[in-house]
């Protein structure tokens, strides 16, 4: 008797504690999970369960297939379609998740008690943004919400080891965030840094007058060879005469994160040191997700970018997006924090404006390893929606070389490999290694290249790749993935860049000074073919490593040691180090132009 009634009280405790579910929302599988806390991180303590965050969820882009099948057309100058790029309806009807998919994940979310009508629905809907208090977040995907610290930038954040769907989700939802993915942008690398070894310059007036026109590249000045001016880089990739003509169609846009503000007096100081004819010239701020624009705190990598994508491409309009992130985890705050993920929150901001950039740049990147698969994928997706859109995406390889640090793979083996760099091994983006050095330039050793463990190699890039593993052999065997898409896809001067920041000068270096550098040169081919009436040049990749490929200089010196090894070096035709090279504005021109 006793017992019975005691059996009794605990099914009824049962009942109450938990809601009644559906059994199919029970039936969980992982969907991701980390065997140990992600490198740099330490658990602060367990999050309060009634904190709420903005949960992202990605659903399955119904014609993604399709997506990727036009972004190709469109990009192949081979075929009928190219440069036919697509609108942001025609983008956002291939990638509307299905009926049956939008239905299914609303129901799990009203089983959880989740009020749909505040939700927000972005990317043709396939990007539903939620407000979960950590109770229901943990619920949902049976896992357990903590607080994480980095210790180095004193980061905290709200997340998970792993995460669950349930198992009739998992066809239907791409990723979940935030869960598995620490990084954040104060985690995250900058790639450039100062560089007080190398003494600033005060003005280039010398340099600058030896610019003579086209064809000048023997007549770079020596000093190229340890500070680079725009003057350097116009004369070395043979953009020195040439005028921009399409100012009211063309532009080019800086991606930049959190605190990171592009400084206008700078940049007129800049001018007038540097370029003197562009004195007067500005750039716009565009502010995402409550972006900043402190122009008391000029940032390193902003005013590097802004500096020599305006310093290349002047008079072209400059747009500099400063995207927030959320306030650093405050537990005592009421208020849904934002999930702090900023490359998400550029990506659909960009992605929702009906008309954008032709030309992109970012200067950041993580481990790729370190990138759940799941999270990249989706991110990368992103990518190539705006390619589609008929934008070019230039993003610094990394300035790590093969790897940085011990390259012990993160999956409990520990395993020593090669490194790869996220985004920079997203197949849908351009990426930019770097070089020193003037006739001839020659790798930085710093250069960050390699092959993912994500992404298969593409087919644009196929006939380079592999004629460079045949005559690599077995240099480096089993330390890199041998059918991953490779990376970087070209290449600019990295070093000893002249920025102006807080009114000084000061010489900045690392991947970063390339991607701006290369992207200001894209721009400039994208101002000459809209002049003449045709499209922009959209995604670039299928192009470069086809028609466009005799129009690079090929760099066939230097190596990106990392992980204890030499690395690859740099050779003739396409390499891990250089890509195919550093562009010759004027023969593009020519070729692709
Ligand atoms: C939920 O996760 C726990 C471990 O945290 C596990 O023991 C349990 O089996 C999971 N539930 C389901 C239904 O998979
Ligand atoms: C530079 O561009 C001109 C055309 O504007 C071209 O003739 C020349 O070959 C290019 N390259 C060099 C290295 O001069
Ligand atoms: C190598 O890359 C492929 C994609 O091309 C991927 O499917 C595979 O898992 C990768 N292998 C390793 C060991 O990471």
């Amino acid at each position: 008797m006793l017992s019975a009634s005691l059996l009794f009280l605990g099914l009824l405790q049962l009942a109450v504690s938990k809601p009644l579910l559906s059994k199919r929302w029970e039936e969980f599988d992982v969907k991701h999970s980390w065997v140990e806390v992600p490198r740099g991180w330490e658990l602060h303590g367990p999050a309060p369960e009634d904190y709420k965050f903005n949960m992202r969820i990605a659903l399955k882009q119904d014609r993604f297939d399709d997506l990727v099948t036009s972004l190709y057309e469109v990009s192949d100058p081979s075929h009928h379609k190219y440069g036919q790029h697509l609108s942001k309806e025609e983008v956002e009807a291939l990638v509307a998740p299905h009926p049956e998919t939008v239905d299914l994940v609303d129901s799990w979310l009203t089983a959880h008690d989740i009020d749909l009508s505040s939700a927000q629905r972005e990317n043709g809907g396939s990007w539903l943004t939620v407000v979960v208090s950590v109770d229901q977040a943990s619920r949902m995907l049976n896992t357990t919400y903590n607080v994480y610290r980095h210790a180095q930038s004193d980061d905290y954040v709200v997340r998970a080891m792993s995460y669950s769907l349930p198992a009739v989700l998992h066809g239907h939802i791409g990723t979940v965030a935030p869960t598995t993915y620490f990084g954040t942008m104060r985690s995250m690398k900058a790639t450039s840094r100062l560089q007080p070894q190398i003494k600033p310059i005060d003005s280039d007036v010398e340099v600058a007058h030896k610019l003579v026109g086209p064809g000048s590249l023997a007549t770079v000045p020596s000093s190229c060879a340890t500070t680079i001016t725009p003057a350097c880089l116009r004369a070395l990739y043979n953009t020195s005469t040439y005028v921009p003509q399409a100012t009211t169609k063309n532009s080019i846009g800086v991606a930049g994160y959190l605190d990171e503000f592009a400084n206008r007096a700078d940049l007129q100081t800049f001018f007038s040191r540097f370029r003197t004819d562009a004195v007067g010239g500005t750039f716009t701020t565009v502010r995402v997700q409550n972006g900043g624009d402190d122009q008391t705190d000029p940032g390193v990598e902003a005013n590097l970018d802004i500096q020599y994508t305006e310093g290349i491409t002047f008079p072209t309009p400059n747009i500099y997006y400063s995207t927030g992130g959320s306030p650093p985890f405050n537990p005592d705050s009421n208020t849904p924090t934002n999930t702090n993920e900023p490359y998400l929150d550029w990506l659909n901001f960009v992605l929702a404006q009906s008309s954008i950039p032709q030309t992109f740049t970012t200067s950041y990147g993580d481990d790729e390893q370190t990138v759940p698969f799941d999270y990249a994928t989706q991110v990368c997706n992103l990518f190539a929606q705006l390619g589609a859109r008929g934008a070019s995406i230039m993003f610094s390889s990394g300035d790590d070389g093969v790897g940085a640090g011990n390259c012990q793979n993160n999956d409990g083996t520990r395993t020593v490999r090669f490194q790869p760099n996220f985004p920079a091994s997203c197949p849908f983006v351009t990426t930019v290694g770097g070089t020193i050095r003037v006739a001839p330039e020659v790798a930085v050793s710093f250069s960050g290249g390699g092959f993912s463990n994500y992404f298969a190699r593409p087919s644009y890039q196929s006939t380079a790749v592999s004629t460079f593993l045949t005559r690599l052999g077995s240099t480096n065997a089993g330390k890199f993935n041998t059918t991953g898409r490779a990376y970087p896809d070209v290449a600019a001067q990295g070093q000893g860049f002249q920025v102006v920041i807080g009114g000084r000068v000061s010489s900045v270096g690392g991947t970063s000074a390339s991607s701006p550098t290369f992207a200001g040169v894209i721009a400039l081919l994208n101002d000459f073919r809209i002049s003449q009436g045709k499209s922009s040049l959209g995604f670039l990749n299928p192009v470069i490593y086809s028609t466009g490929v005799n129009g690079f200089n090929d760099i066939t010196s230097g190596s990106n040691p990392g992980c204890g090894t030499n690395g690859f070096t740099a050779s003739a035709g396409w390499d891990p180090v250089t890509g195919l090279g550093t562009p010759d504005f004027g023969k593009l021109q020519a070729l692709i132009g």
